[in-house]
């Protein structure tokens, strides 16, 4: 199967995008042919200084990389080296209805927000569906909050095929399902916008002192403790092996365990399930060479795949 998706360079990726998505882009660059891209195009819908974009799309690279995906099975592309892209989604806005773009949730909430209610913020769901189209994939897994995305990315792909005759194929969602909501060390759910976020690399000492400020109850340590109303022991339970996330929610119910020690484990077992993909960050951001050079080759393979579809829409719909 084809899989594809976009993420979006905005800044450091926290232990929260980890479990939610990241984790699961690697699991299937294995079986599948992924393409996996990061979305630049719709980041100057937010991004308004060309070298911070720069650096957030060389970040995500980089980020990705280390973290384990594979140059040589995946095909990790950065969305501007395809330029087909945006005639593409010129074509699908043709087709497209205002009325699908009014309804969707994330325009709305955004402008409330406070950006700036721009043109292209209203389109994006069209550059989205041409990035998906593009590529006939198969699969697209994303976060719950770009269901109504992929909605009409495939009202589109429908009415084009409806229009002009079958060109694309329709895509699948694959909803992620959030493996456990992270919550952030405020005890809300991990979110850059709540500002309580663990970054993946994130040095250890800096580790350990987000992982201190991790908000808990004021029960005595000696009084006994439900651990799965616990914040702190939840995070735990992401990063501890199962028999000694066992061991401490033992000691919750019994009594006698003092929040400080389970935020210094904690720590300790980020910083040392990071420690490799951190090492390895470090050397390909010394390689910028390296990095470039994967960038490349992964452009080259994703324009081939693109310009097979777009060819085939524009012979569709008679331009060109
Ligand atoms: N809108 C997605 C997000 O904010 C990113 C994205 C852009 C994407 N194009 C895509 C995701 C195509 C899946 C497929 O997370």
């Amino acid at each position: 199967m084809r899989v594809l998706s976009g993420i979006q360079p905005s800044g450091a990726l926290h232990i929260g995008n980890y479990f939610g998505a990241i984790r699961q882009y690697i699991d299937l660059q294995r079986g599948n042919e992924a393409f996996y891209f990061v979305a630049d195009y719709h980041a100057l819908t937010s991004v308004r200084d060309a070298a911070r974009l720069r650096g957030f799309v060389f970040d995500v690279m980089v980020d990705l990389l280390a973290l384990g995906l594979d140059p040589k099975v995946a095909t990790l592309f950065v969305q501007s080296d395809v330029p087909e892209t945006t005639e593409l989604a010129w074509l699908l806005s043709s087709v497209t209805p205002m009325g699908w773009l009014e309804k969707c949730v994330s325009y709305k909430d955004k402008v409330q927000q406070g950006l700036p209610a721009e043109h292209g913020l209203f389109a994006y769901p069209v550059l989205q569906a041409a990035d998906i189209l593009l590529y006939d994939a198969d699969v697209v897994p994303v976060g719950q909050d770009q269901k109504q995305h992929l909605e009409v990315t495939r009202d589109i792909a429908e009415r084009f095929n409806h229009t002009y005759g079958e060109t694309f194929r329709l895509p699948r969602p694959h909803i992620l399902d959030a493996v456990a909501v992270v919550p952030g060390v405020d005890g809300r759910k991990m979110s850059k916008s709540y500002d309580n976020t663990i970054e993946i690399f994130d040095d250890p000492k800096t580790i350990l002192k987000k992982c201190k400020k991790i908000v808990t109850d004021s029960t005595p340590v000696e009084a006994p403790k439900d651990p799965d109303a616990d914040n702190l022991f939840r995070l735990f339970q992401l990063f501890a092996p199962a028999d000694e996330a066992a061991e401490v929610a033992g000691r919750y119910r019994a009594g006698g365990i003092g929040y400080g020690e389970v935020k210094t484990r904690l720590a300790g077992h980020i910083s040392g399930r990071f420690a490799g993909p951190r090492d390895r960050r470090a050397e390909l951001v010394a390689n910028p060479g390296r990095v470039l050079e994967i960038r490349r080759a992964a452009a080259e393979r994703a324009r081939k795949a693109a310009r097979v579809v777009l060819d085939r829409a524009r012979a569709a719909c008679g331009v060109g």
